[in-house]
């Protein structure tokens, strides 16, 4: 919410300057066509990386008033893709630009007049006449944001010339999805559902035999399922429902690492080396935050310096956040030293990536079953119903430490500290073993 409306408010003061070279470049395309020389569609980036077509800007004739097919003309000539220009605006975002809209309604206001409506959107500032740019009022919806759960499913009767405006429980903007209580449910939902489907490709390359090794597969992951689930993330970050996506990410690090479910989860993020998403997303609202505060002229500054009072308790906005003094790794540093997992001595820093990471992927996956004392070991089979009893050819309860530092047959030198640093003999120890940790 902040964000779009950052946004917004950005948009109005640097949305001219944008549009002035859109009809910079439809003004020029009648003089090249007059010279017999063909059209080429400009784009942003080549009149910018060009400076010799600087002077273009003193042709008074380019600031002639335009029409409206002059506009249309020169947006669909851009092609999506391009870099934004000086103001960051893309062109994608211009050709898009203020098909929705979303009023809020003012507190105390009656809910059937439109101008007791604030719009969150551009709606206000672009779509004036002199701009050309016309209104679908058939792709315009309405959304009712208030406090109140017994008016929840109160419609709004707008039109827009005579067209009716259609009411949506839950739009979006700007790919994030508005829902009425903005608990950002929805949003969360949609995206759990898709950080779903990228986890199953991700899992498709990891065959015992032939798996991808933990490098690609964490470098994959980053690409495919972070990209995904850190989407704006300060907007959303601080909902109720954001554990949601913690099962999605935990799933991914399970992945990575080979680790079985029992795991405990504090191991998940050490083992393939990516920051606990909780401190990702702390750290990006941090980013978010600052640039604002170094900002004094955006209009998000002041209204985080003074920011409206909390009106509900289960809303956590940016500016209630409290950011640790010392740094995200020393604060996962803490974290892992204060876990009380298992066999957390063996890591000091858990910045440091672990021993075996470029390992093949039968081998890092026994070394993580180790590092963890959760694997395939009798005692664990046996409580997933996966055989008939716990105990070790030896006969005492087999669990992975047992496996490594008591049975006589498979006793490991070293025990697991000296497993865990991934040596010649550890891999040896691993492929001689005859079952899989
Ligand atoms: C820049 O513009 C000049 C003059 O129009 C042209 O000769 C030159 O090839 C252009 N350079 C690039 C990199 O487009
Ligand atoms: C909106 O929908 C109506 C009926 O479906 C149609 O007649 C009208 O042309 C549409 N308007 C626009 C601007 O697409
Ligand atoms: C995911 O892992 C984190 C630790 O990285 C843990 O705090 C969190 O509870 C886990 N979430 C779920 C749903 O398992
Ligand atoms: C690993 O964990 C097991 C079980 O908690 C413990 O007995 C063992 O000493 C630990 N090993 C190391 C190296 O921390």
């Amino acid at each position: 919410m902040r964000r779009m409306k950052m946004m917004r408010n950005l948009s109005t003061g640097l949305i001219l300057t944008t549009l002035s070279w859109f009809l910079m470049l439809s003004k020029a395309e009648p003089s090249t066509q007059a010279d017999g020389v063909p059209l080429h569609p400009w784009t942003f980036a080549s009149l910018q990386k060009n400076e010799s077509v600087q002077p273009l800007q003193d042709s008074p004739s380019l600031f002639d008033t335009f029409t409206k097919s002059e506009v249309d003309t020169a947006l669909k000539a851009v092609k999506n893709g391009k870099a934004a220009g000086a103001d960051g605006i893309l062109p994608e975002f211009l050709k898009n630009l203020g098909v929705k809209g979303i009023a809020i309604l003012k507190p105390g206001k009656a809910a059937n007049d439109a101008s007791n409506y604030r719009p969150v959107s551009l709606l206000s500032t672009v779509y004036n006449n002199n701009w050309y740019l016309t209104l679908n009022p058939n792709k315009t919806v309405a959304i009712a944001l208030h406090l109140n759960n017994r008016e929840a499913n109160r419609r709004l009767e707008l039109k827009i010339g005579d067209t009716p405006v259609a009411n949506s429980e839950c739009t979006r903007y700007l790919g994030i999805k508005i829902d009425r209580a903005l608990t950002l449910k929805d949003h969360i939902e949609a995206m759990k559902k898709k950080l779903k489907t990228r986890n199953n490709i991700i899992a498709k390359q990891t065959g015992t035999s032939w798996g991808s090794n933990a490098e690609v597969l964490r470098t994959s992951t980053l690409a495919l399922v972070y990209s995904v689930a850190e989407y704006c993330v300060p907007v959303w970050s601080r909902s109720a429902y954001c554990k949601k996506i913690d099962i999605e990410l935990n799933k991914s690090m399970r992945i990575i690492s080979g680790t079985v479910r029992t795991t405990q989860t504090q191991w998940l993020p050490v083992l393939s080396n990516i920051i606990p998403p909780e401190l990702r997303r702390l750290m990006k609202a941090y980013q978010e935050v600052t640039k604002v505060m170094n900002n004094p002229e955006l209009p998000l500054y002041n209204d985080i310096i003074s920011h409206p009072q909390k009106r509900l308790k289960s809303r956590h906005p940016i500016w209630d956040l409290t950011f640790p003094k010392e740094s995200i790794p020393e604060v996962w540093k803490n974290h892992w030293k204060h876990s009380g997992v298992q066999n957390s001595t063996l890591i000091t820093d858990p910045m440091m990536r672990v021993l075996g990471f470029n390992l093949p992927r039968h081998l890092w996956t026994a070394l993580n079953r180790a590092r963890t004392n959760q694997g395939r070991s009798k005692s664990l089979l046996y409580k997933w119903g996966m055989t008939n009893s716990p105990l070790c050819a030896c006969g005492a309860e087999q669990t992975i430490q047992h496996i490594i530092e008591e049975c006589p047959n498979t006793k490991f030198n070293g025990g697991i500290a000296r497993l865990h640093k991934a040596e010649e003999d550890a891999v040896t120890w691993i492929n001689n073993l005859e079952f899989r940790l």
